[in-house]
């Protein structure tokens, strides 16, 4: 075996995605790309969750994405366990045409997860004796470590992981690192133990973030923000806030919250089930409080939205395709920076870029919409 190729180095910087933005000038609307911390990121971005496990899938995912970013997306979403390490791959295929083609590091947000555990490609016959092999009999994890059968968010885990991704995506720095649905292990470990895992999860995280191995760090979630206060699951953002600040100062980088956000799962605008500074709010509220930058997943509902938009969301978007609308929705959603769909068919991705040219809804119309409903 040849020796591994060198990682791309940089990350994605202000600088960088301005002159991504630039490239689409008189072709992109305005808003489109919108300034988060610095940096200018596009209101969609292109996720790799769905999928089988094989290698005709992971060509599409590697042409879907790289025409994603052509046409104007610069936030690429995925997760080491995203079919087994191979949506990881995709993108780092993609990226590595992109940067041939002339692309920059600079211009592209590249953001994945870890917490799951996963295989490496295949499924092995015997998984636990894979995860013995891998990580138990390394000293990587111990089984006590382990919630759920399959979460794990301890502190050589999380680095071992991210050394994976990196390798995966080619990249030296990943911009945004998330722990991958951390509320999991609730079901299981009691509220002060999360707790202190969580600390050591975001000591590890602000040590891998000085070395210049990730960027910034964040939560990506399923129930944790948008469930009731009173559920098993839930969590306080200001609470996660509290606890990054312990750890890292007033200079943390936990930057980024991914929670499912669409017509149908509107929580994160619609439930006040956040509370900072002893004021009751909503989830998108509370983040721009707290300095958090909001992403959207599962913004189509994985699909299951067509059929389901009602005419007056065509009316006040003045779009006729279910999915356009649910995907305008959620990038015109205020507090909102992006909104992740899952796309590997070219033509998804080509009917998803139409959108790019349209400007998102403005504050009247998502009035017009709420006064009807
Ligand atoms: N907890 C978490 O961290 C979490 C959970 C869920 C999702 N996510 C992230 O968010 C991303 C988006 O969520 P998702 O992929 O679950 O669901 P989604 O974006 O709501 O939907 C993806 C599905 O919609 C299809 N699709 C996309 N554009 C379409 C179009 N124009 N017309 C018809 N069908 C279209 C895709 O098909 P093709 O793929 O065949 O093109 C795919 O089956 C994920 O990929 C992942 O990166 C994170």
């Amino acid at each position: 075996m040849g020796s591994p190729s060198p990682l791309k180095p940089g990350r994605a910087t202000a600088e960088g995605t301005r002159i991504f933005a630039a490239r689409f000038e008189g072709r992109a609307a305005p808003e489109h790309f919108r300034d988060r911390r610095g940096l200018m990121i596009s209101s969609i971005g292109i996720g790799t969750y769905l999928g089988e496990p094989d290698s005709s899938t992971d060509e599409s995912y590697t042409k879907g994405i790289a025409l994603a970013v052509e046409g104007g997306i610069n936030v690429l979403d995925t997760a080491i366990n995203y079919r087994l390490q191979r949506s990881e791959r995709s993108v780092g295929s993609a990226l590595e045409k992109l940067f041939a083609d002339g692309f920059a590091r600079e211009e592209i947000l590249t953001c994945t997860k870890a917490g799951f555990l996963t295989p490496d490609g295949d499924m092995p016959a015997d998984a636990n004796d894979y995860f013995y092999r891998e990580y138990i009999s390394k000293g990587i994890f111990t089984v006590e470590d382990i919630a759920a059968g399959c979460h794990c968010m301890a502190p050589r885990y999380l680095e071992d992981q991210i050394e994976r991704s990196r390798r995966n995506l080619g990249i030296s720095c990943i911009d945004v690192f998330y722990l991958h649905n951390p509320e999991t292990q609730l079901g299981e470990v009691p509220r002060e133990e999360f707790n202190r895992r969580i600390v050591t999860a975001f000591e590890t995280l602000e040590r891998e973030a000085a070395a210049g191995r990730v960027h910034a760090y964040g939560m990506a979630t399923w129930n944790a923000f948008r469930n009731d206060s009173r559920a098993p699951d839930y969590l306080s953002l200001e609470q996660m806030v509290g606890l990054a600040r312990q750890v890292g100062g007033s200079g943390h980088r936990f930057h980024f919250v991914q929670l499912p956000f669409n017509l149908a799962m509107p929580e994160a605008l619609m439930r006040p089930n956040q509370s900072v500074g002893g004021k009751t709010m909503s989830m998108v509220q509370a983040a721009r409080e707290l300095g958090v930058t909001l992403i959207a997943s599962a913004s189509l509902l994985q699909s299951h939205l067509v059929g389901k938009v009602s005419a007056v969301i065509h009316d006040t978007f003045g779009l006729k395709d279910d999915l356009e609308c649910a995907l305008q929705f959620v990038r015109s959603t205020p507090g909102i920076a992006t909104a992740l769909v899952g796309m590997k068919r070219a033509e998804h991705v080509k009917a998803n870029l139409r959108l790019v040219g349209i400007p998102p809804a403005s504050q009247e119309q998502f009035r017009k919409m709420f006064a009807a409903r």
